[in-house]
């Protein structure tokens, strides 16, 4: 088979290695992958929101099944355009993309359907929203209605901040046609927990659930990042809570898209944050989380593909999906002076028995050298049999890695193994 996968993260290249684990996979193209995933597929240079070209590419190349990871070229209709020329797809139609393209959306749907989530108001007037702010308790939540590269969010811990957010979001158009609307939501307090699920629109496999770590800094300290580090599974998701989750949120949701006529087939990732009043959702993303993919499917024994097709074939309720009691860590070498400006260009040195454990966000290849080329530059992950062990090792493998300018947390799993030891 020659697969096509749409991405250029250390997302994508998690799913990319799990993907040539199928013998049946000849070929796996990515577009436009990054320098570090070249090693594992053929790299070419058409940018994931190209459309048009990455349909173009996928017809004249005879692609039989495409794997689209990221949200913008989702919400854009990727797999309905790709969907149209007769390629089967991994991923959710544009139709049911929204469900992470608007949060006005996703909180009307949480709304309709009881699914639980923070209460909320959406405002497209500047000044009704600041009236509304004016009647409310701090800190609160301003978020951005679409797309926002992960920053859309912003917690006020007071009145002021929070008009500055306001006004930030619709009259600066920080975050561009993105902020026309605003959600003003409560501050919800709890650990955070992510679940990646597998579905097909009928059946709902969660995946093994894990934790990321947001902030730049430790101490989750610093600026919101695109993820830091992960772990999984994340011990503050017990079974208790699963099923929880599993009756009040992860079967509602997909009964809802159902009944929207938004039927979702994909991995549906649940952004849960459990209070003192149950869990309940802060945020739906349409796409495989990153790096939270990165502990995820190292975890997964089930052949990857296998599930893929499933989804798409809407036979999931009949293919095992089955995770390793193991546990994984992830940590992320990122450059200094991510999420702001940072240095590039910097040759990074893995030593060759780390290959498979590395996941490359953002490097190119020139003349056969590694380079820098992005914030999140790469991840490490480790899979032992406990997480106080896979956390040591994914450090120890970091360790081993060099190039100038690095940068990682060294507290990333530090919290879920504090939840443990507070467990017993
Ligand atoms: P998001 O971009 O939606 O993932 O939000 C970024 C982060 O903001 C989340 O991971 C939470 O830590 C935080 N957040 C979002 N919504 C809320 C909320 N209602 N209450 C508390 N924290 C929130
Ligand atoms: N790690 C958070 C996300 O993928 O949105």
């Amino acid at each position: 088979m020659k697969i096509l996968v749409i991405g250029g993260g250390g997302r994508e290249h998690a799913v990319i290695k799990a993907l040539k684990n199928n013998k049946t996979v000849e070929k796996i193209y990515a577009l436009p992958g990054n320098g570090g995933i070249s090693a594992d597929a053929e790299c070419v240079a058409i940018g994931a929101k190209d459309i048009q070209k990455i349909v173009q590419f996928a017809v004249e190349n005879k692609i039989d099944y495409a794997v689209v990871t990221p949200d913008d070229p989702l919400v854009l209709g990727a797999v309905d355009a790709l969907n149209e020329k007769g390629i089967p797809c991994f991923g959710p139609s544009k139709s049911a993309a929204i469900i992470e393209g608007s949060k006005a959306f996703s909180k009307d749907l949480m709304k309709k359907y009881g699914i639980p989530t923070a209460t909320y108001e959406i405002f497209n007037d500047e000044q009704k929203a600041i009236d509304y702010l004016k009647t409310q308790k701090f800190p609160i939540v301003i978020k951005a209605d679409g797309l926002a590269l992960g920053k859309g969010v912003i917690i006020a811990k007071d009145y002021d901040e929070a008009v500055d957010a306001v006004k930030s979001m619709m009259s600066d158009k920080v975050f561009g046609a993105s902020g026309d609307n605003v959600v003003i939501e409560e501050f919800l307090v709890g650990p955070e927990v992510s679940v990646l699920a597998f579905t097909d629109g009928k059946t709902v496999v969660p995946m093994v659930s894990s934790m990321d770590h947001k902030r730049a800094k430790d101490n989750d300290e610093g600026l919101n990042t695109g993820g830091m580090g992960t772990v999984a599974p994340n011990p503050y998701y017990t079974e208790d809570i699963a099923k929880v989750c599993m009756e009040k949120i992860f079967l509602p949701t997909v009964n809802a898209m159902n009944s929207e006529g938004r039927t979702f087939k994909g991995c549906l990732y649940f952004g849960l944050m459990i209070t003192q009043n149950g869990p309940k959702v802060i945020e739906y993303n349409c796409r495989f989380g990153d790096p939270e993919t990165q502990v995820v499917l190292p975890l997964l024994e089930s052949d990857l593909l296998t599930v893929m097709q499933a989804v798409t074939n809407e036979t999931l309720s009949e293919v095992e999906v089955k995770f390793s009691q193991k546990s994984a860590c992830c940590v992320i070498m990122a450059s200094d002076g991510y999420p702001k400006s940072y240095g590039k260009g910097y040759q990074i040195d893995i030593p060759e028995h780390l290959t498979s454990s590395v996941f490359v966000a953002g490097a190119t290849k020139k003349d056969g050298k590694l380079l820098t080329s992005g914030g999140r530059v790469l991840g490490v992950t480790a899979v032992e049999d406990d997480l106080q062990t896979a956390v040591k090792r994914a450090y120890e493998k970091v360790e081993q890695i060099t190039f100038e300018n690095a940068y990682y947390r060294k507290d990333i799993g530090q919290r879920a193994l504090k939840a443990l030891t507070e467990d017993k």
